[in-house]
């Protein structure tokens, strides 16, 4: 098992997971642009006998950051990987960060692997996604993250009836 930073030399590797897992997946170029040119990209990969298990993107602007794409290979689904591929991206950080990602509301295994991780509901996006389907903001704050950050994050939740 590894898990590493991604590369572009894992492009195509992800593209194969991510056209198969997702309804409307970014497209190769989208990818490779993340994996080769964003500059506040911090993707990573988690790989099994050289296989490709899963992976994670996300952008860091201390001290916040936002997960926005994360997939596990279809043939290693429900074997929690998908947990491991979080535990192993949030060893990385310390304390100091606080996380946020976008999830579609009728994305259950993703809600349930996020709450496991103790992110909470903070605000809906109506519409947010092409198909007319809510988006669900989620955020998981580090333990040190500065009060006034943690109360304008769970306020937003507390308007909306979601925490
Ligand atoms: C979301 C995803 C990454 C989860 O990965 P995974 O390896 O299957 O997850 P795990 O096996 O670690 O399971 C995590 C939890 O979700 C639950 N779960 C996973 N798949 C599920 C399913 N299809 N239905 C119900 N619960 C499910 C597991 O039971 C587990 O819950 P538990 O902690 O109560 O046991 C994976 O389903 C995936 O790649 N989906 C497609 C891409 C996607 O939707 N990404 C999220 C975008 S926001």
């Amino acid at each position: 098992m590894l898990f590493r930073n991604a590369t572009i030399e894992d492009l195509n590797a992800i593209w194969e997971i991510e056209k198969s897992v997702f309804s409307s997946p970014w497209n190769r170029n989208q990818l490779a642009f993340e994996l080769a040119e964003y500059p506040t990209a911090s993707h990573w990969v988690y790989v099994k006998n050289k296989s490709m298990v899963g992976y994670i993107m996300s952008h860091v602007v201390f001290p916040e950051v936002q997960i926005i794409n994360i997939a596990v290979s279809l043939s290693y689904q429900c074997r929690g990987f998908g947990k491991r591929l979080l535990s192993c991206f949030f060893s990385e950080f310390d304390e100091e960060v606080y996380f946020y990602l976008e999830v579609r509301e009728s994305n259950l295994p993703a809600l349930i692997l996020y709450t496991h991780f103790g992110f909470e509901s903070i605000d809906i996006r109506k519409k947010y996604y092409y198909d007319g389907e809510n988006a669900i903001v989620m955020a998981k704050a580090g333990n040190s993250i500065p009060q006034n950050i943690t109360n304008q994050l769970f306020s937003i939740g507390s308007e909306h009836g979601m925490v």
